[in-house]
């Protein structure tokens, strides 16, 4: 999979404009020419003025209007950004996502957005920088790698310019957003790569690529390794299926204090198992190695970026299939760290495999453990298509996921680990089971289960078993895969000290 790349770069504004498609936001309430600007207008004769004047562009929030300059050969598009006062990022990013689909959709090549027309207080320069070009950047993601007719019709923008008064170049916040951009983009390719395709072996062949790409330290375990090191709730899931499974490790060694670890729940594909989920709810089940894929390009990102912390990330991967091999309702497994588990439903996979890979991750000493899982449907009981829920042991943890979903603008909602919920898990015949038959408070019964393989290390636990996946094609979301908890880990990891 090669991606289409799209280059960025700041220029000082000029008096004119080497794009064909140029970008100019206003807000309602303020809609006023700089002096370069005005310029600028006066060369195109008044193309961005004119529709203003004769009030055929307001300002509107969310507003696009398209002008053409056919005299100078421009496509202008006015973009609206509601009142001043009421801008946030979060509105922002969207609105600038897709005005950025738009033009991609009409064919252009590259683009400049012209950031003097939307000066304010109440926006940092760098920061605004940063989410266009983050925003632009996911917003024009799409995934055409199965698509074998008309391939010269697929459209791609290659440059965003972003044109500044400024004297400074921006260049940390562009590379931090790129990079980042990335991350995401990949992360969706890979989840959206059909599960005929996307193995265990294959997605251990990529991330051993990967790591050789980007000089992380990565140990593949095949099936035999993984059966001698005991795991054997990873080994119960994986034995139904043809494809076999595969533990994969990578490091990464940006300092000598302990390393931060990050866990994937990695099923390539989830049929229920026994318990066989039916249609529809079958459909995109490829999308179970999301936690799995999002971890590994947030260590790729975090070694582009050279952060200055060391970080572990453990994916078990493997299948959850029907066969005469399967492992059923009933069956006890000896996890990782001798705990019992009785298997209860064999839909619930996601945390057995956790369960082995959070135990094994603890030989690493790490300072904090992070796993991210599509672990549940009651996820979208939780928090819907909006938020992701997460769960801690560590109050600091907490902060760090808090103040990184305000700054990445995912959306995180923390649920309680209260000790009342182990009740539920308790087995008549084993140390636990792995879920309560009565189906209750599922998003907090997965993690409670998972809490028995942590330790004393601090643990956060992020369910992304709904917000893995977007149904519709609006702002930074994408049909499909949505990359979900790279944008938050990864600002989570800039700012760790
Ligand atoms: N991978 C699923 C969770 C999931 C379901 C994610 C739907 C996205 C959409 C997980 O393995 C699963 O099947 N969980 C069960 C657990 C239950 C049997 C306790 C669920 O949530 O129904
Ligand atoms: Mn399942
Ligand atoms: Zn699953």
């Amino acid at each position: 999979m090669e991606r289409q790349t799209t280059s960025v770069k700041v220029i000082k504004l000029e008096k004119e404009a080497k794009d064909n498609t140029l970008v100019f936001c206003f807000f309602k309430d303020k809609l006023v020419f700089s002096k370069s600007l005005e310029e600028l207008d006066r060369n195109l004769d008044n193309a961005i003025s004119n529709p203003i004047k004769n009030k055929h562009f307001k300002g509107e929030k969310s507003e696009i209007r398209e002008v053409y300059a056919h005299k100078h050969m421009k496509n202008i598009l006015l973009v609206g950004l509601g009142e001043e006062q009421k801008l946030t990022f979060d509105v922002l990013k969207n609105i600038i996502a897709d005005a950025s689909k738009k033009i991609r959709n009409n064919g252009a090549e590259n683009f400049s957005i012209f950031l003097d027309s939307f000066t304010s207080n109440r926006l940092n320069e760098a920061d605004v920088i940063e989410n266009l070009v983050l925003s632009s950047l996911m917003g024009m993601y799409q995934f055409t790698e199965f698509k074998t007719k008309d391939r010269d019709k697929i459209k791609n923008v290659r440059q965003i310019t972003l044109i500044t008064n400024s004297n400074k170049n921006f260049d940390s916040q562009i590379r931090y957003a790129s990079v980042v951009a990335d991350a995401v983009n990949k992360t969706r390719d890979l989840v959206n790569t059909p599960p005929n395709i996307a193995t265990p072996e294959f997605v251990a062949n990529y991330a051993k690529e990967l790591a050789r790409k980007s000089g992380l330290k990565c140990a593949v375990f095949d099936e035999k390794q993984v059966e001698k090191m005991k795991m054997g709730c990873f080994i119960g899931v994986a034995q139904g299926s043809a494809n076999k499974p595969r533990l994969v490790v990578l490091e990464y060694n940006g300092s000598s204090k302990k390393p931060i670890a990050i866990v994937g729940k990695g099923v390539t594909f989830d049929s229920g198992g026994l318990n066989v989920k039916p249609y529809p709810y079958i459909l995109n089940m490829k999308d179970d190695k999301g936690g799995a894929v999002a971890a590994m390009h947030i260590i790729e990102a975090c070694s582009k970026l050279k952060l200055p912390l060391s970080l572990v990330v453990i994916t078990p991967l493997c299948e959850n299939m029907i066969d005469a091999a399967s492992y059923r309702p009933d069956d006890v497994l000896k996890a990782y760290n001798g705990t019992t588990v009785e298997v209860k439903n064999t839909d619930a996979e996601g945390r057995l495999i956790l369960a082995d890979a959070l135990s094994y991750t603890l030989s690493f000493k790490p300072q904090a453990i992070i796993d991210i899982a599509t672990l549940t449907g009651a996820s979208f009981v939780a928090l819907g298509y909006i938020g992701t829920p997460f769960l801690t042991t560590d109050e600091k943890l907490r902060d760090r996921i808090k103040s990184a979903s305000e700054k990445s603008l995912e959306r995180m909602w923390e649920l309680p680990l209260w000790p009342e919920y182990e009740e539920n898990i308790k087995s008549d015949v084993a140390d636990i089971k792995h879920l309560s038959e009565e189906g209750d408070a599922g998003v907090i019964i997965g993690a409670t289960f998972l809490k028995n393989f942590v330790g004393d290390v601090p643990w956060a636990h992020i369910d992304i078993g709904t917000t893995v996946w977007s149904k519709v094609e609006k702002g930074i979301l994408t049909k499909g895969a949505t990359g979900a908890s790279v944008r938050l880990v990864l600002e989570m990891l800039r700012n760790w000290k």
